[in-house]
């Protein structure tokens, strides 16, 4: 009889185990046991389930694209694990507060079995949740993010609540289509563990930086492992880089062929994993803080940006000169070598605008030095190149030498004297790591000392060596130890129970321990924001020195960044490879609201070639930042160290970007002020036609550009998608005959190929040697006709250099129209900043099919113009039009019938 009962029992118990590890198929497992030792005995510990894939695992590797780095998990959830139940549900101002709790407890030690919902219903578009300790205050991001205390009346979603176990699910209304349903996996809500998991609407992915990966992260067949935590290291794929922004895009395909978009902002600073896998579902495991997730629920994707941007900040407006051509180099060593670069760059008559320094020009490489035997006389080369209307700007690393002789660097004694370095755990002892100067202090930016100590010190230095802009390297923050110069502590910080699959295997792995103490928090929460506050405190030092417009360039970012500084891909090579990354990384980054991004152009390590160099000069001159950077002993890659042939093209491109000025000053202005990428991906503009969704090898610069750079070694073209539209080659102004398919374009290595698309107004100018000297030059339109004959443009103008013009509205705001193929309309909305004449010199009009007669300027006829039948463009020259005298000029032609 006992023996039956035994066997029962036994049976029962295998029974249900098989039962609550049933799933339909691998996809629908969710890792219980990511870490590289996992066992079935390990995997059973932690009472989940353990089981090969149903498929045969050879087979199915073949399926995976050659980067894949995970796989179908042995070891994963039973649908019974531990979690939480809903108490209570209360309805409040924001919407609803939830109690969950649970009793019994995961494999994480120190799980919060109480915890606090709060659904926020923030606006039509943006629904917020928040899950959080109910007793114990936790750290949060210190963001500010916009506090709604009121419900929206209305909303586009849907939420659901399960109560047991708990979950949630939110809906498109209009569709049915899920946006987030956390019922595909347990919530583990531990004080150093919070995981959570969400089903996503289709297997398409855009975002999750800062990786080196495609545009397109396609789960189709694919389990992916993604990890956030700042981290120094040259671009490879599959690692945490420089910066954190767990922000995605997600497209909804819906029933009818249309497509909506939402988007996800887990806005968490601490170091994490998010695995994404082919159900698709997408896994979020952090080791700190709480669980505050933004949803925005779009639905074009120019909606979820802007949505996305209300939260974290939109990006800063640029100083004019900063779109200009930057050169820098580590390792000129000297002056003389710098001086020799200038002159070859002035001898072959290229536009460029910014000269910069590396760590080479410092003494012994300590911040707010220069070298005075190797770099002697820096300050009045400095105050030259501003003489001729360039700029200049040079390197800061965070790390604060603190061996100097006593008396000797002010930096870091007024460092000490303002108490703004960080200190070990539970200590007023300094934390000292190692940088390239050797033991330094690393400043804590979250100290409100900070900004003090450091306008004061940037100061004392701009006395010396007026610089124009700040670079901020190596703040990760960067350290060449691990930990400190004294190892770690043996804390729960230091030694976290789950490490996410950081680079080195350890948070302190070239950097800080995270037992480090800042003023805000722990190291651990705020590690990957030290780049996100020193840019902030930059911003604010460059602001009170200079008064004009801040130019700060800042190597790690967090969600937010590009509200104070531009960015740069960090690090990369001189290869074919790292050029075509250097595009959907530009590309995320634009949706990361750091639209000033660029990466180094002809390649950062690594000798370069001429051809490489050439290409990637063309393509860096349709960055929004364009910096030509080469490594220490590499050897000289300006553009005026190459052949005769090179120069030539590389300068056609730079004049391509210098005539385009005013069209890209203008997106900068519709970034800053209306939440618009500048530089973006083919779907954003032709959501509905599905060939665009995994195209990075082309972009589109605003609306109207797109730029189909050559990316291959020795070859003469390129296979380029032409949207189903109206396209001229630029500036040839040659109509595109094939669209809607991928044709292929001459590319040789004399040629970028760059496009207009019918609609668009592009408001060009006649380049200078810089843009300060190029200014008042007269300007040029671009007129490219739709297929029904209108077009649109417009142009935002100003001092380029002052903090507050959009404030004061101390701009000029023109737009542009063509209406019925015949009359283009110039109005000039905003005049107030009337330092010099617009000359509108040129109008040039695609696409004008029948002949021309008579060209009307204000009503008065004008004889300057050109037209033949054959180009289909209309040319009207000479014109001397001061575009700012009349709120409203027309200039209309007619035409044979
Ligand atoms: C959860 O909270 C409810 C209400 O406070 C309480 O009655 C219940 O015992 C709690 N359950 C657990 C498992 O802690
Ligand atoms: C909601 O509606 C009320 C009354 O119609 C209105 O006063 C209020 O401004 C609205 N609130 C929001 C956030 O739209
Ligand atoms: C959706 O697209 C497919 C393939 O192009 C087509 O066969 C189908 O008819 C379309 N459906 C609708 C509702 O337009
Ligand atoms: C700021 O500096 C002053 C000394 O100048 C010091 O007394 C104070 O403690 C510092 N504040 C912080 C927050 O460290
Ligand atoms: C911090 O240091 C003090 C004094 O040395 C000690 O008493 C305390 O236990 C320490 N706290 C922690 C959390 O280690
Ligand atoms: C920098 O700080 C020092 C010491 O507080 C002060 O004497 C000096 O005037 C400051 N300089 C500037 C330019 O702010
Ligand atoms: C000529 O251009 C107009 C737009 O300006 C367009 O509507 C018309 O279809 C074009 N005609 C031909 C034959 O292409
Ligand atoms: C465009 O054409 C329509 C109809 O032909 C006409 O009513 C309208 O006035 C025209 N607009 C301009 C600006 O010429």
């Amino acid at each position: 009889m006992a023996h039956l009962s035994f066997i029962l029992i036994f049976f029962l118990i295998y029974y249900s185990y098989c039962q609550q590890c049933d799933q339909s198929s691998d996809i629908a497992r969710f890792d219980c046991y990511p870490e590289n030792d996992a066992t079935q005995e390990k995997c059973l510990a932690r009472n989940c389930c353990w089981r090969q894939p149903f498929e045969n695992r050879n087979q199915r590797e073949k399926h995976f694209s050659a980067f894949h780095d995970i796989n179908v998990p042995y070891c994963y959830y039973p649908k019974d694990f531990p979690t939480y139940k809903l108490q209570t549900n209360e309805q409040t101002e924001f919407g609803q507060r939830l109690r969950i709790n649970k009793s019994e407890t995961t494999y994480m030690p120190h799980d919060i079995t109480d915890l606090t919902v709060d659904l926020i219903y923030e606006t039509e578009h943006r629904f917020r949740i928040r899950i959080y300790d109910t007793i114990y205050k936790r750290y949060e991001v210190p963001l500010e993010v916009p506090v709604i205390t009121k419900k929206a009346n209305q909303t586009d979603y849907d939420v659901k609540i399960n109560s047991n176990p708990f979950s949630l699910l939110i809906t498109r209304k209009s569709t049915g289509v899920t946006l987030f349903d956390s019922s595909v996996s347990p919530l583990i809500f531990a004080d150093q563990f919070i995981k959570f998991s969400t089903r996503l609407s289709s297997p398409y992915v855009y975002g999750l930086g800062e990786h080196r990966q495609a545009l397109l992260i396609d789960l189709t067949e694919k389990w992916k492992k993604l990890t956030f935590w700042s981290r120094d290291f040259p671009p490879v794929e599959n690692t945490n880089l420089y910066g954190v922004h767990p922000f995605h895009i997600n497209p909804e395909f819906n029933r009818d062929n249309s497509t909506n978009f939402h988007g996800q902002f887990f806005l968490n600073s601490n170091a994490m994993d998010i695995d994404l896998q082919p159900l698709p579902a997408l896994t979020y495991t952090t080791i700190g803080g709480i669980i505050d997730l933004y949803i925005f629920t779009g639905p074009t994707i120019q909606n979820v940006i802007e949505q996305y941007w209300d939260i974290i900040g939109k990006p800063i407006m640029p100083p004019f000169w900063s779109l200009g051509f930057h050169l820098c180099r580590y390792g000129y060593n000297s002056i003389e070598n710098m001086l020799a670069t200038v002159k070859r760059m002035d001898d072959a008559n290229f536009p460029y605008d910014v000269q910069w320094t590396d760590i080479d020009a410092m003494s012994s490489y300590l911040d707010f030095t220069y070298d005075e035997k190797n770099f002697h006389g820096l300050p009045d080369f400095v105050r030259n190149l501003q003489a001729n209307g360039k700029h200049y700007v040079n390197i800061i690393d965070p790390g604060i030498s603190s061996v100097q002789s006593p008396g000797s660097y002010l930096p870091y004694e007024e460092g000490l004297r303002k108490n703004i370095f960080m200190k070990k755990f539970n200590s007023t002892e300094l934390i000292l790591g190692k940088v390239w100067p050797g033991i330094t202090a690393f400043p804590d930016f979250t100290n409100p000392n900070a900004t003090d100590w450091w306008t004061n010190i940037s100061s004392i230095f701009h006395d010396i060596v007026p610089f124009d802009g700040m670079w901020i390297d190596m703040n990760e923050p960067s350290s060449f130890i691990d930990g400190s110069s004294d190892g770690c502590t043996m804390n729960n910080l230091d030694n976290p129970p789950f490490i996410p699959n950081v680079l080195g295997g350890s948070l302190s792995s070239k950097t800080l321990c995270p037992s480090a103490q800042q003023y805000l928090s722990q190291h651990y929460n705020l590690h990957s924001m030290f780049g996100y506050f020193e840019a902030k405190v930059s911003n604010a030092a460059l602001k009170t020195i200079r008064k004009k417009r801040p130019f700060v360039l800042s190597r790690s970012s967090f969600a937010g960044s590009g509200k104070f500084t531009a960015h740069w891909t960090g690090d990369n090579r001189a290869t074919f490879d790292d050029m075509y990354f250097s595009i959907p990384a530009i590309l995320n980054f634009n949706m990361f609201g750091i639209t000033h991004v660029g990466a180094d152009i002809c390649g950062f390590g690594l000798e370069t070639t001429e051809e490489l160099c050439t290409r990637w000069m063309q393509l860096g001159a349709f960055y929004p930042f364009m910096r030509n950077h080469n490594d220490l002993g590499q050897k000289d890659q300006d553009p005026g160290s190459f052949s005769y042939a090179a120069q030539q093209s590389m300068k056609q491109a730079l004049l391509m970007r210098y005539s385009l000025v005013p069209f890209w000053y203008t997106r900068h202005y519709e970034a800053a002020m209306l939440s618009r990428t500048i530089i973006q991906p083919l779907f954003f503009e032709y959501p509905n036609d599905r060939n665009t969704y995994n195209i990075d090898q082309q972009f589109l610069i605003g609306r109207a550009l797109l730029v189909s750079p050559n990316l291959k070694t020795e070859t003469t073209s390129i296979n380029a998608y032409i949207p189903s539209d109206v396209w001229y080659e630029f500036p040839s102004g040659i109509r595109v005959e094939k669209v809607g398919t991928f044709i292929n374009l001459d590319a040789p290595l004399s040629k970028i190929n760059v496009h207009v698309r019918g609609g668009f107004i592009i408001p060009m100018q006649i380049p200078g040697d810089n843009l300060i000297i190029g200014r008042g030059n007269p300007f040029t339109l671009l007129v490219v006709q739709s297929q029904w004959g209108n077009a649109n443009g417009n142009l935002f103008w100003d001092d380029g250099d002052s903090i507050d013009s959009i404030e004061t509205k101390t701009y000029n705001y023109l737009e542009f129209s063509l209406m019925n193929g015949t009359t283009l309309r110039i109005d000039a909305l905003v005049t107030n900043y009337q330092d010099r004449p617009m000359r509108l010199e040129l109008v040039k009009i695609l696409g004008v099919n029948k002949t021309v007669t008579n060209v009307n300027i204000n009503g008065k006829s004008y004889t300057n113009f050109l037209y033949n039948i054959f180009d289909q463009i209309l040319l009207i020259y000479g014109l001397e039009l001061d575009m700012l005298t009349q709120s409203i000029q027309t200039i209309q032609w007619t035409m044979t019938n």
